[in-house]
């Protein structure tokens, strides 16, 4: 018999169940370490249906089955840099390889594209995302032209008060033009804009982890293509 079809949505409204359902296939999916609190997808959600979200735009995109949350992605479109920022993708162990990670990455995309549109009156810059340096998707990734896996230590802060910042990779994808290098000025400011406006530390410069990764581009001009991989 044939699966059935998934059907992919964008959750709006706070009290819509598929949050819930989300967050736990995320809690199944990541460990405490590395996911965000309910509160916040909550919060988020909160602000965008009181349209305070001015130049920042959350959003949260469940693949459904049979009426049920089998897979979600998240993140955040970011005016002031015109980029797209991928939060979460994942999708339930018994879903995976049927298209549902490809349907809610390109349903995302086009979310930040419209949002560019709206809100920078541009098309879209770029789309960003952290990744861990051990995930096998990573080389695949830097395969492509139009990404630079980026060659410096990146930190995602603590997300837990007992918590470590995590270092991570982080990956530009350009979709207006190609390039092979970010000059630091940019960088720095993408970094400060993540830090600050997605993981919602109030004095970025405040934070060891973050002075520490500024401190390594000091000497630096521009940022280009990361060449080892572990
Ligand atoms: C990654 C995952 C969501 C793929 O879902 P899936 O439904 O099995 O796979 P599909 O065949 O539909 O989708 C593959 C798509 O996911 C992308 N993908 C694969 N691994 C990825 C990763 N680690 N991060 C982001 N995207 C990834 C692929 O590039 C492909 O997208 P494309 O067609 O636009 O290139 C799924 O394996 C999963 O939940 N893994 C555990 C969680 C995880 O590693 N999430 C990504 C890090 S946030």
């Amino acid at each position: 018999m044939p699966a059935p079809a998934l059907r992919i949505r964008e959750v709006v409204d706070p009290d819509d169940p598929a949050l819930k359902e989300a967050y736990a296939i995320l809690s199944r999916t990541f460990h405490r370490g590395e996911r965000v609190r309910l509160r916040d997808w909550i919060d988020s959600l909160n602000e965008k249906a009181l349209q305070l979200l001015t130049d920042i735009v959350w959003h949260l995109i469940v693949a459904e089955e049979d009426g049920r949350v089998v897979g979600l992605a998240s993140g955040t479109y970011l005016g002031n840099v015109n980029l797209g920022v991928v939060g979460y993708l994942a999708v339930e162990k018994g879903t995976r390889s049927r298209g549902a990670g490809t349907r809610l990455r390109a349903s995302l995309r086009r979310h930040f594209a419209r949002d560019a549109k709206r809100i920078a009156k541009r098309p879209l810059d770029g789309i960003i995302g952290e990744v861990s340096a051990s995930n096998p998707w990573l080389k695949a990734l830097a395969r492509r032209p139009e990404v630079l896996v980026l060659d410096f230590q990146y930190y995602q802060p603590r997300l837990h008060d007992d918590d470590e910042p995590s270092p991570f990779v982080l990956y530009y994808e350009c979709l207006t033009r190609v390039r092979d290098r970010l000059p630091v000025k940019e960088l720095r400011r993408i970094l400060y804009t993540i830090w600050r406006r997605i993981y919602r530390v109030s004095r970025p410069v405040d934070r060891r982890a973050f002075r520490a990764m500024l401190r390594t581009l000091d000497s630096r001009r521009s940022v280009g293509r990361r060449r080892h991989f572990s």
